[in-house]
């Protein structure tokens, strides 16, 4: 190896421990984030990693979207727009600071792309098209590559259009090193809301037969795949501390998990580790992860439920003692935590990588507003009328970049003057939201401010955005762009 090579895979490989500080520790997450020239160096190695780090270990996938016929047993056959036939798609997996290759193949009718949500790629792999790549065009091929890091639990999806809502949406999970948390087995639920026919936006016409559409025509929830009528089973054994990511893939859709007789134990907020905090129920917005722990010590079959923020039944799935007789018996039954008991309170949580910010160089406030039904809209078709949503008055594409220089730490004050609530989404960064890191975090109508607080090492375009689907679509969306020094 020369000299240079030498320099960047050093380099590298701090950039590969200061943000995986999970397993290199938080003082040293700390120390990075504390100066300027810091920063630097972490800018410089965020910059090496688009390069080649050839004694990483390779995590090679190829990701097929295509039209596909997909089955809900006793709803139907339905034409979906899937990864690999599956869904949600095939689920991602490396071991932190391993490398990921990963192919993609168009064979739908029309361009597509995919973003790797929550992992602060280099920007030239997060899949924005028209930001960091051009679509990828029907037939043709594009292969994203990035390192492994951080560890947690992300989701990829489409970034075209109402792609996402098609069924390209899926798990993507980094091991840990090393967790801070002890278990005996894992598994993913993936939460989603499920349209039997393509999306469209939400507008005056929309509807089969003319009226207002303002919610999109879900038919019904899924967990892994799984209808509440032929739930996903996940076993477990008398005694084991079992781990769950729960990833919400959903285009629009907020959830709130409870499972009967086992209270969560939350242990990751979007991926970050977090110290352990036991509640009877969370909310989970599109966008959002949370890795909860449950300790099986009440054998029987019981009920993993999540209620939506909308008219459908919550979606099921049945956490079942592979000891056990009992089948059926308890899992009819809704979990007490969805109605009542311990809600998580973002702010009674306490993050163990959060880097020690400074005070913020550059603040801007955001008002989220919007519903109004407007002519006009980036996905609908002309002369419609359909839902805008703004940030400050602005509806993307006819708003202004967000603009911050490297190094600086940006605060974002986000005001939600709706009657919605937003999950908020930053690209290509973590955020600090109370005592926590995330990457997604829910705006609650006639709420106090919420305060976002990220420091800018990750140069290029990125996008702010809520992660409804229908609001992105209908204008509540930025692009942040650092300025060059
Ligand atoms: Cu998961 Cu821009 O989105
Ligand atoms: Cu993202
Ligand atoms: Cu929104």
């Amino acid at each position: 190896m020369d000299r240079r090579t030498f320099v960047r895979t050093a380099i590298s490989r701090l950039s590969a421990l200061a943000i995986g500080s999970v397993a290199a520790g938080a003082d040293l997450s700390a120390a990075t984030f504390g100066n300027q020239e810091k920063f630097q160096n972490e800018n410089n190695a965020v910059a090496s990693r688009a390069q080649n780090n050839s004694e990483r270990t390779l995590r090679e996938y190829n990701l097929v979207a295509e039209p596909t016929q997909f089955e809900i047993p006793s709803r139907g056959i339905f034409e979906k727009w899937l990864y690999n036939g599956k869904f949600p798609g095939p689920e991602i997996r490396a071991r932190e600071g391993e490398r990921f290759r990963l192919t993609v193949k168009n064979n739908l009718p029309e361009g597509t792309s995919i973003h790797w949500h929550g992992i602060p790629v280099h920007n030239a792999m997060d899949g924005v098209p028209g930001i960091t790549q051009p679509a990828i065009p029907p037939g043709e091929n594009f292969v994203y590559e990035f390192d492994a890091v951080p560890s947690g639990s992300f989701l990829y999806h489409s970034h075209f259009g109402f792609q996402p809502d098609r069924g390209l949406v899926g798990t993507l999970i980094v091991e840990e090193k090393k967790a801070h948390i002890q278990y005996d087995r894992e598994y993913t639920l993936a939460f989603s809301d499920f349209l039997a026919d393509a999306p469209r936006p939400l507008g005056v016409g929309m509807k089969a037969g003319g009226g207002p559409m303002l919610a999109p025509p879900y038919v019904t929830l899924l967990i892994n795949g799984c209808p509440p009528e032929a739930p996903a089973v996940f076993s477990v054994k008398n005694g084991e501390r079992v781990r769950l990511r729960l990833i919400n893939v959903s285009g629009a859709t907020i959830y709130r998990i409870a499972i009967g007789g086992h209270p969560l134990i939350v242990t990751h907020t979007d991926g970050r580790p977090v110290e352990p905090l036991r509640v009877d129920a969370l909310n989970l917005a599109p966008g959002e992860r949370y890795d909860v722990l449950v300790e099986a010590k009440d054998p029987g079959a019981w009920s993993i439920a999540a209620s939506p923020d909308n008219d459908l039944p919550p979606a099921r799935a049945v956490l079942r003692y592979l000891d056990s007789n009992e089948t059926q018996s308890r899992q009819g039954a809704l979990p007490e935590g969805l109605s009542g008991g311990q809600l998580l309170k973002l702010e009674d949580l306490r993050g163990m990588d959060l880097p020690e910010m400074r005070k913020p160089n550059r603040t801007f406030n955001f008002t989220l507003a919007g519903g109004e039904m407007k002519p006009g809209g980036m996905m609908s078709p002309p002369g419609m009328m359909t839902q805008q949503w703004t940030i400050n008055g602005q509806a993307y594409p006819n708003a202004e970049p967000i603009e911050i220089h490297q190094g600086e730490v940006i605060r974002f004050r986000l005001d939600n003057q709706s009657a919605m609530p937003h999950p908020m989404h930053l690209h290509g960064h973590f955020f600090r939201v109370g005592n926590v890191y995330k990457d997604t975090t829910i705006v609650w109508t006639h709420s106090k401010r919420v305060e976002l607080d990220f420091i800018a090492n990750n140069p290029g375009s990125w996008l702010f955005h809520c992660h409804n689907l229908y609001h992105m679509e209908g204008g509540m969306t930025r692009v942040v762009r650092y300025l060059p020094a």
